[in-house]
């Protein structure tokens, strides 16, 4: 009998994770606080845009593996529990761990004898020991093996990452416990073998390397202490930053230089030991991790007594993009100062604007009295939370660009990156800032 599986939030990771476990065979319960969300996805849907996520999730639910509810009930019949809930900064910079603590509550309070407790949020070093504590104070009789297990998923290629892992952290204590959560994981590879065999395409549409399923199973699997996997997950997103943060740095000495920062990041990204990923220069980072795992490992490493000042000179650094590309416009600006900006999630292949640079932009160019029209395939919804009816929403890129004289691109969405540029219609348009390095220069200019 395959062990029960509980995923509680079913946000970004927890839908993704619920659904593929679910996929692979085990009994999951998904439980989050949201009714919205919960009630679109028993409907078969998810309730933000992935590709692929919303096949997996209507075959969850037809197969009843997957189980989402609002209840915490299934706590009582857990074998694993995956913790998936949010961990957003405070104000401050900090992790706010609220979201965590009142899963372990909620564990502490309603489940009996012994229970495997899956952290797959990102949460600070340290915080697995006082989960164990707090729960240890709140019911001495329920035994809890604490295993870290962070999520390395990336929005946009989230069905993607969650099958093909390229490497699975497991952190703990119990060696059985462990191997359980090891088994988990190695029957999604299993069973992702046969479903890689059927060729189900769009679920790599996003995918960077959608050929390469990586090492076998075994050799990507690392067991290590719980605070080691609390590290690696802080200290990947931190050094992935750090390295885009750079290549914009880079990118400002090439514009005062004449300097074409592509070529040069083309040519500094042969040598192996640098190699090429992550080092686009552009608007910059954002979306729901690494804003946060920035500030949170800074703040961690200060109340260390630590000098954080590299990480923080890269959150510097982001957010001096954002006026960077808004002083270009400010500086071209046409008399009407109407401009049309191309992209609003943080990065393309999510509905994701959460800290977005592209949102960012826009609320800047507003402030200085700017009308601007924006398009997006898929953010439109979640970005009307951010803007409200302060921006004019247009559907068709090509109209966008036709009917201004600037033209943004903020997000590197594919359709932007495939502009017909000898199709559009020019008796209007001046200026194309590609925020996003991501056309071509002789294209737009033919
Ligand atoms: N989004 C990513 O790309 C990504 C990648 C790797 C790791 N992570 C980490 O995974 C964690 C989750 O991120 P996310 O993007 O999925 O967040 P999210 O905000 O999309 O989802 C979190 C969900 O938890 C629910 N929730 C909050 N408190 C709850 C409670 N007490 N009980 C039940 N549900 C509750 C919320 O309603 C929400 O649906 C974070 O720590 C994040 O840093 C995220």
């Amino acid at each position: 009998m395959k062990d029960v599986i509980t995923v509680v939030g079913a946000g970004y990771v927890g839908l993704t994770a619920a659904s593929v476990i679910a996929s692979a065979g085990y009994k999951t319960n998904l439980i989050d606080v949201d009714e919205r969300k919960i009630e679109i996805i028993k409907r078969g849907r998810s309730h933000f845009f992935e590709a692929g996520l919303d096949k997996l999730v209507k075959s969850g639910i037809d197969s009843e593996n997957l189980i989402p509810t609002t209840e915490f009930d299934s706590l009582k019949e857990t074998d694993i529990l995956f913790s998936c809930v949010g961990t957003p900064d405070r104000e401050d910079g900090s992790s706010n761990l609220d979201y965590i603590f009142q899963v372990a509550d909620k564990v502490a309070h309603i489940s009996s004898g012994e229970i495997i407790y899956v952290q797959k949020s990102t949460v600070p070093v340290g915080t697995g020991k006082k989960i164990k504590k707090y729960i240890a104070s709140k019911n001495s009789d329920l035994k809890v093996k604490y295993v870290s297990n962070p999520e390395f998923l990336r929005e946009g290629s989230a069905v993607y990452d969650t099958i093909f892992f390229d490497r699975l952290v497991i952190g703990g204590e119990d060696l059985e416990a462990m191997s359980k959560v090891e088994k988990v994981f190695k029957d999604v590879d299993e069973w992702a073998k046969k479903y890689e065999s059927n060729g189900y395409g769009d679920y790599v549409l996003y995918a960077s390397h959608p050929d390469d399923s990586g090492l076998p199973f075994e050799e990507k699997t690392i067991k290590i202490n719980i605070e080691s996997a609390e590290l690696v997950k802080v200290t990947s997103n931190a050094f992935l930053a750090l390295k885009i943060s750079f290549a914009n740095n880079i990118a400002k000495v090439a514009d005062k230089t004449g300097a074409n920062v592509k070529e040069v990041f083309d040519a500094v990204g042969m040598d192996r030991r640098i190699n090429r990923s992550f080092l686009y220069p552009g608007l910059g980072w954002g979306g729901g991790c690494f804003p946060k795992d920035v500030s949170g490992l800074t703040k961690a490493g200060e109340e260390l007594g630590l000098n954080m000042k590299i990480l923080k000179e890269a959150y510097e650094e982001n957010r001096s993009m954002v006026d960077y590309v808004a002083d270009r416009v400010i500086s071209i600006s046409p008399k009407n100062k109407e401009v049309g900006i191309l992209g609003l999630s943080f990065k393309p292949g999510t509905s994701d604007v959460r800290k977005s640079p592209a949102i960012a932009l826009v609320k800047k160019l507003l402030d200085k009295g700017f009308k601007v029209t924006v398009n997006d395939p898929e953010a439109f919804e979640e970005a009307k939370h951010e803007l409200g009816e302060s921006v004019i929403y247009e559907d068709d890129p090509k109209k966008v660009i036709e009917n201004h004289e600037i033209v943004v691109i903020a997000t590197d969405w594919k359709v932007y990156k495939d502009t017909d540029w000898s199709k559009i219609n020019r008796s209007k348009l001046k200026y194309v800032l590609d925020a996003r390095n991501c056309s071509d220069k002789k294209d737009v200019e033919s």
